[in-house]
């Protein structure tokens, strides 16, 4: 199939690029480069020895879309295109909801007027309510987000929902990813964050390569194992894959259902630090520091309705996780900079 990617240039984006065409589909990619490098698509082709056709731009320009839609077959489109940054979307609101929600609200107004209505969505575990009971099914309670970046996710959720439900034709897949990291085995694409990191694996490998000094572990009297924040982390290509398996579903079902993508397993931040510094045999210092703002103890997936629909399942293991987190940057310690 011809699958049009929004954002296919940034960190999931590109890795989905790969399995897409490893799995013999065409990938169309619109990207404006706002957090991302053109590299990271000749590096995509690279690995899978197929071409990228790259349109530069932003999704919410109608008429790129539309030329997209002439010169292209589309038969289904892929949404990673958004801003991602939470405390950035505290300081940026109008930045962000005009960008999340009206590049989603673009991309389904020329989708439907050409007849493509198979989509997938990359949204997020924060949609769910914090008050939730672990692990988070996709029938766990969603809302009550905490900044205007969760919000995004939750009303482009919301709005596909409506478009499905008013016209029977759509078929929407609602990703919800749990906390992704690592990179392709070629360590040739990879996380490439601007300026410093939130997020913790990047902040673990920019530390053990010598970009930061140390990490601040953000708490330790949390209720949980060891007192740090437990995550379900999963591998970024066994995510890859997810996007695959749901494009498989959406040839075969209509309407809209949300589907959890995560291991099913929680990870605190103390042992991924622990699984980082064995699996590559390198020094991750780090300090305690307080909590961090608007995170929760313990976040992880009950995955099951993925399996089960999708039969899509991750495979890879945190060590995998750690040691292509750590192959990636250590190839690339400038990330595509270099
Ligand atoms: P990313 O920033 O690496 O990729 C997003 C891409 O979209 C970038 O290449 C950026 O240049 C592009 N982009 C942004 N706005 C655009 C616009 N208006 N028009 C065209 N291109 C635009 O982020 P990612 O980690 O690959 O995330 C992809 C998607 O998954 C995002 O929607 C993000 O919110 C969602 N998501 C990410 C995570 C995560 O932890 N990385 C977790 C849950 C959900
Ligand atoms: C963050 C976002 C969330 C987003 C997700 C995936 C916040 C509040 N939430 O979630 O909306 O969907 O990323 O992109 O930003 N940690 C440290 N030190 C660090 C960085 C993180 O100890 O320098 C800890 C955190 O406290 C947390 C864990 O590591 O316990 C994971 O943090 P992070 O990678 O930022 O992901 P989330 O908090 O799950």
């Amino acid at each position: 199939m011809n699958v049009l990617i929004t954002g296919g240039a940034g960190y999931i984006g590109s890795h989905t690029c790969v399995e897409l065409l490893n799995a013999g589909h065409a990938a169309i990619v619109v990207d404006n480069l706002a957090n991302s490098s053109a590299a990271a698509l000749k590096r995509v082709e690279r690995i899978a020895g197929k071409e990228v056709a790259f349109y530069e731009g932003d999704v919410r320009d109608e008429a790129l879309l539309d030329r997209v839609f002439d010169e292209r077959d589309i038969d289904c489109a892929i949404h990673f295109a958004g801003l991602k940054c939470v405390p950035e979307s505290v300081s940026k609101p109008m930045e962000y909801y005009d960008n999340n929600i009206n590049s989603t609200l673009t991309l389904c107004r020329v989708m439907a007027r050409r007849g493509v209505k198979r989509l997938v969505f990359s949204s997020s575990a924060t949609v769910y309510s914090a008050q939730n009971a672990m692990p988070l099914s996709e029938n766990s309670v969603t809302g009550d987000c905490t900044n205007p970046y969760g919000w995004t996710k939750y009303i482009s959720e919301r709005l596909l929902t409506d478009i499905a439900a008013a016209d029977g034709e759509w078929s929407i897949a609602l990703l919800r990813y749990f906390n992704p990291i690592g990179a392709h085995e070629s360590g040739l694409i990879g996380e490439d964050p601007r300026g410093i990191p939130n997020n913790l694996m990047p902040y673990i490998s920019q530390t053990a390569v010598g970009r930061r000094d140390e990490l601040t572990v953000y708490g330790s009297d949390y209720d949980t194992k060891d007192g740090t924040g437990v995550r379900d982390y999963i591998h970024v290509m066994d995510l890859a894959k997810g996007h695959v398996a749901a494009i498989g579903y959406l040839l075969e079902h209509r309407g809209a259902a949300a589907f959890n993508l995560g291991t099913g397993k929680g990870v605190s931040v103390l042992e991924m630090v622990e699984a980082f510094q064995r699996a590559n045999e390198v020094a991750v210092p780090f300090r305690f520091g307080p909590r961090r703002p608007g995170d929760v103890a313990t976040c992880y997936a009950d995955a099951s309705r993925s399996e089960k629909l999708l039969h899509w399942r991750a495979e890879k293991t945190l060590e995998d996780m750690c040691r292509d987190s750590w192959h990636w940057q250590r190839l690339n310690p400038q990330g595509y900079g270099e």
